[in-house]
């Protein structure tokens, strides 16, 4: 593949804040925003396909049916990967292209697809970080009462072992959930992923079991024998109080044990705050000791993605959770919704060291959806927000390591403009793409993230902010 143009720079950069040797430079994806053929070679329909399809779910009734044909296409994306130099990838599985029925019998093409992905990863110089669950269950599991079955446990480290004894000879590092806390809120409490479920107490119960999962996935991966690294993804935002007063503060208390310790708590000290049982009250059950010593099991790595804070009020009359969201006046905040505060990542990673001690830590996700504009003569799309955004947030990081957190990698998020869990009008890509053609085109934050990788750094202005 012939590599997209470098951009012209215009301006000598007096300094730079550089990364260690052997920091990890990667980009991430996930298989459902961007494969496309969902049911192609005999995959089974994924909860997530069966949401998309159904009336009213999503924007515009939009689907993963070809979001960026990279089932047909990641020969090409793994060119992309190339040119900008990245060290790694990380993607996910789908579950249900290995276990159609998402239990039971395997399907070798699903398996061969990612095993050819794989291996044009390694003859590219670029090591797979592979997430075995990242939000697509089989819709036959979800049949079964999916998250909210006690049985997810086994179907799960069931999947995973298949996948560890197909593909752990050339895959060396592995996360077994992503960001559990979206599936538990978005998916079971508020009802706007899928399973489009809106219940406390399923929420509760669809967190345990994923909680449970993932130790019986970390515990199948130690059965297997199969060398390597397994560890879990999160998503944390740290939690500020809108006001000094008693009541937002112990709002922003329960806002961060719910958001940032539940799931922590529970894979690295083994029990969850206690605040939880006071924000679901009589939807909170008892969990047995047992499941906390299997979800607690030692992993390797922690993988955290981190997008923006949030500033908390008390909102007594709030149901199913007695706080709100307040927006900062005078703040940049990205289509989503989401405030810019790379200093909140600094603080984040310092905050799990303290909390967690020193596990190695690897950013999993990092990123800006902006609206951007058209490309410059079919070339580069120009997007100095994102850039921004881009070099705060290493800038941030890398203070994180001058104050001595074990950062070793940064992954951004995202590869490609994808399918946005909705809708396709949240672009998050270094990559641009167009989704009538499939022509990806490099934005200006490639370009950046490129040069960052080359010189191991992040260039800054005169004035010692990223430039
Ligand atoms: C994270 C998800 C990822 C993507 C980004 C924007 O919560 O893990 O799939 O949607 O947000």
């Amino acid at each position: 593949m012939t590599g997209p143009r470098k951009a012209k720079s215009t301006r000598e950069s007096p300094a730079t804040v550089t990364f260690p040797a052997d920091f990890l430079w990667g980009a991430a994806t996930s298989a459902y925003q961007i494969e496309g053929s969902p049911l192609a070679d005999g995959a089974g329909a994924s909860n997530w396909h069966r949401f998309c399809h159904t009336p009213g779910m999503t924007e515009e009734g939009a689907t993963g049916d070809v979001a960026c044909d990279h089932y047909r296409r990641f020969a090409e994306d793994v060119g992309l990967m190339r040119w900008l130099g990245l060290k790694a990838y990380r993607f996910s599985i789908s579950w249900s292209r290995i276990l159609p029925e998402g239990r039971g019998a395997v399907n070798p093409a699903g398996l061969d697809f990612y095993s050819r992905l794989i291996d044009t990863l390694l003859e590219n110089g670029i090591a797979p970080w592979v997430t075995l669950y990242h939000w697509d269950l089989p819709a036959a599991l979800d049949d079964r009462g999916g998250w909210l079955n006690p049985d997810i446990k086994g179907w799960f480290s069931d999947y995973a072992d298949t996948v560890y004894r197909a593909l752990g000879d050339r895959v060396n590092h592995w996360m077994t959930l992503n960001e559990p806390w979206v599936v538990m809120d978005a998916g079971y409490q508020f009802g706007v992923h899928a399973p489009g479920h809106r219940s406390p107490f399923e929420a509760a119960r669809a967190a345990h079991n994923l909680m449970r999962a993932h130790g019986a996935g970390v515990q199948a991966f130690r059965a297997s024998g199969r060398p390597g690294q397994i560890g879990l993804a999160v998503n944390l935002e740290p939690k500020y109080a809108a006001s000094r007063g008693s009541r937002d503060q112990a709002a922003t208390r329960r806002a961060d044990a719910y958001m940032n310790r539940w799931f922590l708590d529970g894979a690295l000290r083994g029990g969850y705050p206690g605040e939880l049982s006071e924000i679901f009250g009589e939807a909170w059950p008892e969990f047995a000791p047992a499941d906390f010593k299997l979800m607690s099991q030692p992993i390797d790595f922690l993988g955290i993605n981190y997008y923006t804070r949030g500033v908390v009020r008390d909102h007594p009359k709030g149901r199913p959770l007695s706080w709100q969201a307040v927006k900062p006046a005078k703040r940049l905040t990205s289509v989503t919704g989401w405030e810019v505060h790379p200093e909140s990542l600094t603080r984040v990673l310092g905050w799990v060291r303290e909390r967690y001690g020193d596990i190695p830590l690897y950013v999993t996700e990092n990123g800006s959806a902006f609206p951007d504009p058209p490309s410059v003569r079919g070339k580069t799309h120009i997007d100095p927000r994102r850039v921004s955004y881009l070099n705060a947030h290493l800038k941030a990081a890398q203070s994180a390591i001058a104050a001595g957190v074990d950062l070793r990698g940064y992954f951004a998020w995202s590869l490609l403009d994808n399918f946005e869990w909705g809708s396709y009008n949240k672009r998050f890509g270094l990559f641009h793409v167009n989704f009538a053609t499939q022509k990806r085109t490099p934005k200006a934050s490639a370009h950046r993230y490129r040069e960052v990788i080359r010189t191991n750094g992040v260039a800054l202005s005169l004035s010692g902010k990223p430039a």
